[in-house]
């Protein structure tokens, strides 16, 4: 899987792309590996893929305890330690791909660990990021914190996927949750299979394709989308009622665990109990209420939904005018 890396010194008429991978449950790994596969066919490109190696690993599936437990690191931005990487930061890359997925409407632990790493900020500063994100459905405020964290290390955000599960959000809020922890992707008979659909992970190799051809054409240089009119993202505006005010609590709530103690400290437990009871309440209520809402609603919101529809799909964009090219 990972080829060798690229010296500092690199062959000139090669094109070095370096691709960061973590997956607990597959399902990202599945579609990266589409997505490189055009990459990897080529012999004018050399891949990199830097796998991430949290210390201590999380589990998957996970107990109840520990999924809840993983809220306030993540709300906080706060990871825990990696293995050693097998990079310096000397090398050099033309292109980075940046897979990651959505913990508690954050970029995950590992990832956020990686874009604090002191090697990240080397490797990362001022190169050309496109970001892959496989995910529930809410990644819209995860978006605007991982673009923070490429801002803090120099990288410019070129691209941004996102590939989600297409089931209803409610039915998504159920299954989600008992595929992690369960590990069984269709865990609740008559709900739909949880996650990313076999197809739209199939279809990922549209992203690499068109990679492939903006590499041989060294439009990485220009600093622009290269992923547009793929449909990269379809973003959902009516979510972000429910995503601000889930990024709310995860931020006070997190603070007060922080403040009980680390991750796993018995002192958590009770605490974490009585937020998950307020979780509930609140995915019961606000959610279903915040999309009613909005649906009686829609005739005086459409032009303000579809404003925002607009900025949280920058920079790659819904558009479809160039599938036919590369979606086949
Ligand atoms: C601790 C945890 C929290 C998660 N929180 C969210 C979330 O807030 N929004 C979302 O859309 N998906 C969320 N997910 C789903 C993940 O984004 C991801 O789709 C799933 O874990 C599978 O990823 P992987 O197998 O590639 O690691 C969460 C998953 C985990 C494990």
């Amino acid at each position: 899987m990972t080829h060798p890396v690229p010296a500092a010194t690199p062959d000139s008429r090669q094109k070095r792309v370096l691709v960061i991978a973590y997956s607990q449950t597959g399902q990202l790994a599945a579609i990266i590996e589409r997505l490189l596969d055009p990459l990897r066919a080529d012999p004018r490109i050399a891949v990199h893929v830097e796998t991430l190696r949290p210390q201590p690993a999380f589990p998957f599936p996970w107990s109840i305890a520990r999924f809840f437990d993983a809220f306030p690191e993540s709300a906080h931005l706060e990871p825990p330690a990696l293995a050693p990487l097998s990079l310096t930061g000397d090398e050099e890359f033309d292109l980075v791909i940046l897979p990651w997925q959505v913990w508690f409407l954050a970029p995950s632990q590992p990832v956020t660990a990686f874009l604090k790493h002191p090697v990240a900020a080397k490797l990362l500063h001022g190169k050309p990021v496109v970001s892959v994100i496989a995910c529930r459905n809410m990644w819209m405020l995860a978006l605007e914190k991982m673009k923070k964290l490429l801002a803090d290390v120099g990288a410019e955000l070129i691209d941004n996927v996102a590939l989600t599960d297409r089931a209803p959000t409610m039915a998504t809020l159920f299954t989600a949750p008992a595929w992690l922890l369960t590990g069984k992707r269709k865990p609740i008979p008559g709900l739909p299979v949880a996650g990313v659909s076999a197809q739209d992970t199939a279809r990922s190799i549209r992203f690499g394709r068109a990679l492939r051809d903006a590499l041989l054409d060294d439009r990485e240089k220009l600093r622009q989308p290269l992923l547009c009119g793929l449909a990269a993202v379809e973003a959902n505006p009516r979510l972000l009622v429910s995503e601000r005010a889930a990024t709310r609590s995860f931020y006070l709530w997190g603070k007060l665990l922080r403040a009980a103690g680390g991750p796993g400290a018995w002192q958590r437990r009770p605490l974490l109990l009585l937020y998950v009871l307020f979780l509930i309440t609140l995915i019961l209520t606000v959610v279903p209420l915040s999309l009613i809402l909005q649906a009686l609603l829609r005739p005086f919101l459409t032009r303000r939904l579809a404003a925002l529809k607009e900025v949280h799909e920058q920079p790659s964009g819904s558009g479809t005018e160039r599938l036919h090219q590369y979606d086949f």
